[in-house]
């Protein structure tokens, strides 16, 4: 019995406990009434006379020590509490403020998905570009004045690095290491030396996509485009092809679709004509198939370009383009239901 009491007074004097919880269940592993050391009172009775004072007395001790030691725990949770020094992981946090895409990722993903859809991998290249990628390989002579068109920036001392002006660089490193077929789409942020204005900005955002296999024709980059317009903006979006100019397509063309605002009505938004512009497109000028490692005899190919802010005011009408680069969390919020 005396080895019982001692093993217990040791187990006693080594106890720790975190909360009141974990000290109370340990009140009742030991003083209860049905806990350890009632168990060892009720033994007591058996205890022959002789030794029964000396039991007696370790018995008593043991319980003093208990009771001692929880009040000592108890004492020692209020101390902690009051320095409020605690650190409590597995309380729940201050209310967390979810955040919202950014409504240009939103479009953006929106856009990439849809020609994921057609079978259109993703490209990606650098923002700082030299020459070669954002204008030579891309059909641009040295001194033509289409290199104006694009108000580049360049970067000081090294007149043939530039900070990209439209993401048919990404094409052309593409095309540069694959043989075709070849089906990309290339997002990214470019650049151009514009005042900023609510209508105009020194950066935004493009998808180009390229397309190159044998036997590709114009009809089929008109299908891919409608397939696009409608999927983006309902199915009862129409489009027309306005022939135009870029150095690297021929023939070239700009896509209007049906204003999505008036339903091809005309508004303010579409100055009353019914349609508004939203893509440049063509067939890739073989001297810019040539010009990147692709036999221009044997394939031919298709290529197009967007501005994502474009896309976005179209189907949220943001008014302003510099909200996009604010962040005004007010902005925002209202994509809150988009994401
Ligand atoms: N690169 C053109 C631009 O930035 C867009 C475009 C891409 C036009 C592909 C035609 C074909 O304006």
């Amino acid at each position: 019995m005396i080895e019982k009491i001692e093993t217990l007074l040791g187990e006693i004097r080594s106890l720790t406990a975190n909360d009141e919880k974990e000290i109370e269940a340990l009140r009742i592993k030991y003083l209860s009434k049905k806990g350890l050391i009632n168990d060892l009172m009720t033994d007591f009775r058996t205890v022959p006379a002789e030794a029964k004072r000396e039991i007696g007395m370790k018995l008593n001790e043991l319980k003093t020590a208990a009771q001692e030691k929880i009040n000592a725990l108890r004492e020692e949770l209020a101390a902690h509490h009051e320095s409020g020094d605690e650190l409590d992981l597995t309380r729940t946090p201050y209310p967390v403020r979810l955040g919202t895409r950014h409504p240009l990722s939103i479009v953006k993903q929106e856009i990439i998905d849809i020609f994921a859809r057609l079978g259109f991998t993703l490209a990606d290249g650098p923002e700082i570009e030299d020459d070669w990628h954002v204008f030579s390989s891309m059909n641009f002579a040295p001194d033509h004045p289409a290199r104006d068109m694009q108000d580049t920036f360049f970067v000081e001392q090294h007149p043939d690095i530039v900070l990209r002006t439209h993401t048919s660089s990404v094409q052309s490193r593409v095309m540069e290491s694959t043989q075709p077929p070849i089906r990309v789409i290339c997002p990214g942020r470019v650049y151009r030396n514009e005042a900023i204005s609510a209508r105009a900005h020194c950066f935004f955002h493009q998808v180009e996509g390229l397309y190159v296999d044998r036997h590709v024709s114009f009809t089929d980059l008109k299908q891919v485009l409608l397939l696009f317009a409608q999927e983006m903006f309902g199915k009862d979006t129409k489009i027309r092809l306005r022939p135009s100019y870029f150095p690297f397509t021929e023939p070239s063309a700009e896509m209007d679709i049906s204003c999505n605002i008036c339903g091809g009505k005309g508004c303010s938004f579409c100055k009353g004509t019914g349609w508004v512009e939203i893509l440049g497109c063509g067939m890739v000028d073989p001297a810019v198939l040539d010009a990147n490692g692709i036999d221009s005899t044997q394939y031919q190919g298709y290529a197009f370009g967007m501005g994502v802010e474009r896309i976005t005011n179209l189907k949220y009408q943001v008014k302003d383009l510099r909200m996009f680069s604010e962040n005004d969390t007010r902005f925002l919020e209202e994509f809150m239901a988009a994401n």
